[in-house]
């Protein structure tokens, strides 16, 4: 493989080191080439561009591998828990027995929220979008940890420390603004719980009567958690690696992570996907129609769930969640339409050429929705949930930029295509 690339313009010739990944991915250095030729590059979307290098999340999206510190997501997902996982995104290894007891100690004993944090939640309206709520109280949290705002607590122990608030603190956030616009009491953590139960607790149990977390459900959610973990340099965590190129704090940088996942191109998608899939039986199609939809620009309707800027063939967190869902519906032995919609939308979906000329295959939000529908998470909820799971990641994510020796500022260019230079025009003579 050549160590260069050359580049030739207006008669000049420039060598560009040629950089390769340890899983053979090669990637063209242009840091210098501004000084050197005067030309900057154009990726609207940042399609083909790398923004670092990093070594927490591999993919392969020709051939639809995920990998968790080289970890593949599927024994992943079968065989360790979530905080193992953001143990093991954040610190890099799998911790020792040891390690993750008191890794595991250490959340469950930040799960509270300090109590003034509680009047946040009561000057939203009560049908205030959740992620709303989250990105807000969480850039707050940071009023509540002032030792952790200078650049220097971004890196060693303040930073492992914000971390472990965070990953404590945001279930809780997340429940709070479900209790909030049900007008129902916050219900504060259990420490006897695991992390799973102890959200589902939060969010389901009320002071009336005892409620018990079905294990089926908490494992179902631990699950969801893990395969949301982390998935390299997406919207969401660019925000955060770019927020925190500026050596603002975690929890700034956090907050506009969980706008940015807002989006239902990105991790809105899981919530959208839920209500197409409602309006598709309300119109008592079969999905077929729906699909030609799809295909039409003018109809500006998206398959959504479906496609992604990675994966060209199957995202491995959808095959994983499609076999969940059917298991999950039927241990808690309840069934969902949606389900067999989605089966059917992805089973025409993958014979039709638009979509496979496209390589647009399910996503990790095509049948996540349904799992969630089946704990009883509120469709509004779905997003906070993904949320809560890609957490570590982009703590990991933020952290590995924060100690990057070489890192900058994050500052893109652009090609101005305005007006050039022209007089002030008084506003007597417009
Ligand atoms: C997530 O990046 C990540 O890793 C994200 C994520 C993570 O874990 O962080 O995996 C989570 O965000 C998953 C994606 C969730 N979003 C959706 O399900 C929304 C629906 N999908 C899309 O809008 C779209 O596929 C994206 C946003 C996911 C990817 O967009 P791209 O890479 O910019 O692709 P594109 O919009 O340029 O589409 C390429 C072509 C276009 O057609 P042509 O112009 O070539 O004719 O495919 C078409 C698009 O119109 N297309 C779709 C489609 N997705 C793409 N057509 C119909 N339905 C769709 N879902």
């Amino acid at each position: 493989m050549a160590s260069t690339a050359k580049l030739t313009y207006n008669g000049k010739e420039l060598e560009l080191p040629v950089v390769e990944g340890s899983e053979g991915e090669i990637a063209v250095d242009i840091s210098k080439l501004r000084p050197q030729s005067g030309l900057t590059t154009l990726d609207p979307g940042y399609a083909n561009t790398g923004s670092c290098q990093s070594t927490i999340t591999f993919i392969n999206g020709e051939k639809g591998i995920l990998r968790y510190r080289g970890y593949p997501i599927e024994e992943i997902a079968e065989k360790s828990s979530f905080l193992e996982v953001a143990y093991l995104l954040i610190y890099g290894v799998l911790p020792k027995k040891k390690e993750l007891a008191a890794f595991v100690d250490n959340i469950t004993h930040h799960t509270m929220l300090h109590e003034n944090v509680k009047s946040f939640f009561g000057g939203f309206r009560r049908d205030a979008h959740p992620m709303a709520i989250a990105s807000a109280v969480v850039g707050a949290l940071a009023t509540f940890y002032p030792e952790h705002i200078s650049p220097a607590a971004g890196e060693g122990e303040k930073a492992k420390e914000a971390a472990s608030l965070l990953v404590a603190k945001f279930p809780t956030i997340g429940a709070y603004s479900y209790k909030h616009s049900i007008g129902q009491p916050y219900v504060y953590p259990d420490n006897s719980l695991d992390y799973a139960s102890n959200f589902l607790h939060m969010m389901f149990a009320t002071p009336c009567e005892e409620y018990k977390v079905d294990p089926t459900a908490a494992k179902a959610l631990d699950l969801l958690l893990i395969l949301h973990a982390d998935h390299e340099q997406n919207c969401s965590t660019s925000t955060v690696r770019v927020v925190g190129s500026s050596d603002a704090n975690l929890f700034a940088s956090v907050s506009a992570g969980v706008s940015a996942l807002w989006g239902p191109l990105h991790g809105g998608a899981n919530q959208a996907v839920i209500e197409m899939l409602g309006k598709i039986i309300a119109s008592g199609d079969s999905g077929k129609k729906f699909l030609e939809n799809c295909k039409d620009k003018k109809s500006n309707i998206r398959l959504m769930g479906f496609g992604h800027r990675v994966y060209k063939n199957f995202d491995p967190r959808a095959t994983i969640l499609k076999k969940t869902a059917s298991e999950v519906l039927k241990k808690l032995k309840k069934t969902n339409p949606l389900l067999d919609v989605a089966m059917e939308l992805e089973e025409i979906a993958l014979k039709d050429s638009y979509f496979v000329e496209r390589k647009l295959y399910p996503n990790v939000d095509f049948y996540s929705g349904i799992i969630y529908q089946a704990l009883e998470i509120p469709t509004q909820m779905f997003t906070v949930l993904f949320a809560i799971g890609r957490l570590p990641g982009w703590i990991a994510q933020w952290m590995e930029m924060r100690q990057d020796p070489k890192r900058r500022i994050a500052r893109p260019r652009q090609v101005y295509t305005g007006e050039t230079k022209r007089p002030y025009v008084p506003i007597s003579a417009r």
